[in-house]
C-alpha cells in the first residue's frame, strides 16, 4: 500500500503527475497546510483581505462561522476548468466551515469540477462541516478526510492521508 508521509515521498509524485488535481486551502491555515504538504500536490492558497491575528481575530472567526458569513477573499488565480478535481480544505470553526473557505466555495461553485473535502479540527464538527461544504459546492465530494490538530503536530496522519490520496487518485500504485 502507498504510504504518504515522511518515509514515502516517491508515491507523492505519482499523485501529482497522474491527475490534474488542485488543492485549495486558506493561506493562514497551518494544520490544513501541514497535513497535505506531504502529498507534494499543487496547492493554491485562498488569500484574505484582512488578517486574523490575536484575540480579536479569533472572535471574528468565531462570529463569522456562527453567522455563516463569508469573508473578503482575493479572486482565485487558477483556471478551474483545467483541473480534473479540486480538493478544498478548511479548519473547523464553531462546527462550521471557515469563513474564507465559505467565501471560496460561494465564489467558485459554478466552475468547480469534481470535488473532495478535508478539514482540520480540534476534535468535533467534521461531519457538519462536510455537509455545509457539500451544500455550498452544490455537489457531493469524491472523498472526505478529517484530521485533528493533534495528529498533524505529532505527524500521526499517514494512514488517513494515504487513504484520502488513494480515493483522489485511483491510479496511485503501490510504493
Ligand atoms: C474560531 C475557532 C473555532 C474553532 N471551533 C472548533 C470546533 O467547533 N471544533 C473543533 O474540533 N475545533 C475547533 N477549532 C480548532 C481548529 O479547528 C483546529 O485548531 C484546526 O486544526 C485549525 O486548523 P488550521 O491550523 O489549518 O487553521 C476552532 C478554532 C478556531 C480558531
Amino acid at each position: 500500500m502507498a504510504v504518504f508521509g515522511q518515509k514515502s515521498r516517491n508515491a507523492c509524485g505519482v499523485l501529482k503527475n497522474s491527475c490534474r488535481l488542485l488543492f485549495q486551502i486558506w493561506n493562514d491555515a497551518q494544520n490544513c497546510g501541514g497535513s497535505i504538504r506531504a502529498l507534494n500536490a499543487n496547492i493554491e492558497e485562498i488569500v484574505e483581505a484582512n488578517g486574523r491575528a490575536g484575540f480579536f481575530g479569533y472572535v471574528r472567526s468565531l462570529v463569522e462561522a456562527i453567522q455563516k458569513n463569508p469573508s473578503a477573499i482575493a479572486q482565485s488565480k487558477s483556471d478551474l476548468s483545467s483541473y480534473d478535481r479540486v480538493v478544498i480544505g478548511t479548519p473547523v470553526w464553531a462546527w462550521s466551515v471557515s469563513s474564507p473557505v465559505r467565501a471560496y466555495l460561494m465564489a467558485n461553485k459554478e466552475h468547480l469540477p469534481e470535488v473532495a473535502f478535508f478539514c482540520t479540527l480540534g476534535g468535533k464538527g467534521s461531519e457538519s462541516v462536510f455537509g455545509q461544504m457539500q451544500s455550498l459546492a452544490g455537489k457531493a465530494p469524491l472523498a472526505v478526510y478529517a484530521v485533528t490538530a493533534g495528529e498533524v503536530t505529532s505527524a500521526r496522519y499517514g494512514a488517513g492521508l494515504a487513504a484520502f490520496a488513494k480515493a483522489l487518485e485511483p491510479s496511485v500504485s503501490s510504493a
